[in-house]
């Protein structure tokens, strides 16, 4: 197929074109109608609806399957669907169409909450598996097909395995041969790639899931490639996920009226990956070889080389105190980082020149004069809890409903059952699943957490849990 085609946004330009008067949804008529201001005037000229010649997302015929199609071409899937919810949406339709009520899933313990509630939605069963613990990231990054084994040995009634590949600071490791051993027990190997879009443009990228032999993918194009915030891809790669179901679920999940900007952003994104020249790439990662030059001249982080299992559009900064501060300074000189832990920062970098390296620099050496000028508190580094290699929930999700909740202190926590997921956010990956019981070494590192800087999305979280009642 034509890769220089961009349906989607063509077709919007050309509408514009026409002077269209509008009798018809959104009540902004193309911008007309919108409280004075500059910045969404361009955008809200191409915020149409589905009249004529626009096609509809949930049953295309014209436009948008044309976009779908050069998106499947492009990937390499058996089918490709345009998501305007985020990878949420994809993670939840993606367990929906996999699991029923009472359903095991295989699942990788540090996924993102979409897919906590995902589970909980399906009212399926949950088998948590643990990434292996590495020393050379300080991360439970990847799984092996050792682990994966144990689990299909254990719960050999699963209905397939979901994990997260890359992980959210770009570390990748060998699908290919996870994938061969779930399709030896005849299942569907699901893949949350929200932050591998990219992938596809190859070497020194990682492998992309659908390559190594994925069944279902789901990507946030809006993370790593230049789309809209919330735009997202979902793949099917082979015949082990029903088609129905899927379609059944995103058009059940996601609006009725789409965004037409966040579906010509997919457009545009699938083009710029599709025909990124080798010259445009290179330039792309020479950039950043050049900000990781500069990064690796201060002193107050060491910066994680990047190997073949991680992706070089990501920087990780590791410190020695406390990596909330480093972020809060960093944000001080305006310099905006992806995320922060206790003991790292990490960057994401665009495939492009975004900035000027010069005012980087600047703006380093106002932080490095901030840091060496800024009072040292103390530090107490506390161990992430070291996690089940295989874990199923204490109670099912059913029972949870109907079980009463009560609120309790952290001193009295240990040893409860949790009756909400703890968060910090971002990753959005659990500390404490809902319906797990809760350990001192979790609430140990909960509460450094919190003494620490980190951000949850937990009411009250300062004080104390949710728990279930008499459990
Ligand atoms: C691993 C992972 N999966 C899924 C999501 C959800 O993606 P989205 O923001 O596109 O809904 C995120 C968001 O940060 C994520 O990190």
């Amino acid at each position: 197929m034509d890769q220089n085609r961009k349906p989607i946004y063509e077709a919007l330009i050309e509408h514009q074109e026409k002077d269209p008067i509008s009798f018809h949804v959104p009540g902004h008529k193309s911008g007309r109608v919108f409280p004075e201001t500059d910045v969404f005037k361009g955008i809200l000229k191409i915020d149409a609806t589905e009249i004529a010649g626009l096609d509809d997302l949930h049953a295309p015929e014209g436009i948008i399957k044309e976009a779908e199609q050069l998106t499947s071409d492009y990937f390499g899937s058996n089918e490709s669907f345009f998501l305007i919810n985020g990878s949420t949406v994809g993670n939840l339709a993606m367990v929906l169409s996999t699991c029923e009520r009472g359903d095991r899933l295989i699942v990788q313990r540090n996924c993102h909450k979409s897919v906590l509630n995902g589970l909980e939605l399906a009212g399926a069963e949950p088998v948590f598996i643990a990434p292996e613990w590495e020393e050379e990231t300080g991360r439970y990054s990847s799984i092996t097909r050792e682990v994966i084994e144990e689990a299909l040995q254990l719960y050999p009634s699963a209905k397939g395995v979901l994990l997260t590949y890359p992980d959210y600071f770009g570390r990748a490791y060998r699908l290919d041969e996870i994938a061969d051993v779930v399709h030896r027990y005849g299942l569907p190997l699901l893949i949350d790639e929200a932050h591998g879009v990219h992938f596809q443009l190859g070497a020194p990228f990682p492998k992309p899931a659908l390559e190594s032999g994925a069944d279902v993918v789901v990507q946030s194009a809006h993370k790593m490639a230049p789309a809209m915030t919330m735009a997202s891809f979902l793949h099917r790669g082979t015949e082990r996920v029903d088609l129905r179901k899927l379609k059944h679920y995103l058009q059940m999940l996601q609006s009725s009226s789409p965004s037409y900007p966040l579906m010509a952003s997919l457009d545009l994104a699938r083009y710029f990956l599709a025909t990124m020249t080798v010259k445009e790439k290179e330039d792309a990662l020479h950039f950043i070889q050049d900000i990781r030059t500069v990064l690796e001249t201060y002193d107050h982080w060491r910066l994680l080389p990047v190997t073949d299992k991680d992706d070089p559009l990501k920087a990780t900064l590791e410190v020695e105190g406390n990596g909330f501060e480093i972020a809060e300074v960093l944000e001080e000189v305006h310099l905006y980082p992806e995320l922060a832990t206790s003991s790292q920062v990490l960057l994401t970098f665009g495939l492009g020149t975004a900035f000027d390296l010069n005012e980087l620099k600047q703006r380093l050496e106002l932080l490095d004069w901030r840091l060496k000028n800024k009072s040292k508190h103390a530090t107490i580094k506390v161990d992430q809890p070291r996690l089940p290699v295989v874990q199923s929930l204490e109670m099912s999700f059913s029972s949870m409903q109907e079980t009463p909740v009560e609120w309790v202190h952290w001193s009295e926590a240990a040893g409860r059952i949790a009756a909400e997921a703890i968060l910090p956010y971002p990753p959005g990956i659990a500390v404490v699943l809902k319906g797990e019981r809760m350990t001192e070494s979790q609430i140990c590192y909960i509460e450094a957490l919190i003494g620490q800087g980190a951000r949850f999305q937990n009411e009250a979280i300062e004080t104390g849990i949710r728990v279930f009642k008499g459990e």
